[in-house]
């Protein structure tokens, strides 16, 4: 249940843990738990010391804390564009007291991880990208502008800029055999089935649904990169 702070601030549950919204950052969806819990679900398959994972477009940190409270063998790199979402994420990691295996960087997509040393290194990525078209934020879908960020919502004229740049950017990070889940909008998984096709670089494993049986989330196999 949401607990209403006196200064607005609000405390959301997502995947066991409170998550603290302070700033102008998105509120974390029931259907992103679905994202996490296949996360996790791989991530407790996963043998092996040193397992590291990446949240992109972390927003409030919400999948990177749930995950590494749930995951203690895992170290998280978090990223984000915006300085809210960077200064939110940050904040929920230290009240979580999760500062030792979560690390929370600023730019756009994978640029933010410059000089960690993170290329070909993560067993799995997750991202909950913005995945609304432009022209449907500016029309029927308006009244997600009025409390959240812009930011968190625009995917572009077709609203999947940012899977296409994930999709593409996220082989340099994966190790072989590692693993790509993305959310997407109802109504998407086509175009994230031809992403993924595209760079002959990932086996489809499965979509997760929603409870009304839409898919909303892709989990993809990385096969290396000389595939
Ligand atoms: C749908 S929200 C997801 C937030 C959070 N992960 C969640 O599950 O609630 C998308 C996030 O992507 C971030 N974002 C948008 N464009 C980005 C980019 N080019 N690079 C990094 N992050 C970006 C936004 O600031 C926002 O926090």
């Amino acid at each position: 249940m949401t607990q209403e702070m006196q200064n607005g601030e609000r405390l959301v549950p997502f995947m066991g843990v409170k998550i603290l919204l302070a700033g102008s950052v998105l509120a974390p969806r029931a259907e992103t738990e679905l994202l996490g819990n296949a996360a996790l679900a791989l991530l407790g398959g996963m043998e092996g010391a040193g397992l590291l994972a990446i949240d992109m477009c972390c927003g409030s940190g919400n999948l990177c804390c749930g995950l590494a409270s749930a995951a203690p063998q895992v170290t998280f790199l978090g990223a984000d564009l915006t300085d809210d979402a960077v200064a939110a994420a940050r904040l929920n990691v230290e009240r979580l007291g999760l500062g030792e295996r979560v690390l929370i960087r600023q730019g756009d997509l994978f640029a933010a991880l410059d000089g960690e040393a993170a290329e070909g290194r993560a067993d799995l990525i997750v991202c909950n990208p913005p995945y609304i078209s432009t022209g449907k934020l500016e029309g029927e879908s308006a009244h997600l502008l009025e409390n959240e960020p812009r930011e968190a919502f625009d995917g572009g004229a077709f609203g999947i800029a940012i899977q296409q740049r994930l999709v593409r950017e996220a082989p340099a990070f994966l190790k072989p055999g590692g693993y790509l889940l993305f959310e997407f909008g109802a109504g998407q998984e086509r175009q994230a089935v031809s992403l993924l096709n595209r760079t002959g670089l990932y086996e489809l494993q499965d979509f997760i649904r929603d409870e009304t049986g839409l898919p909303r989330v892709a989990v993809a196999r990385f096969k290396g990169s000389s595939a």
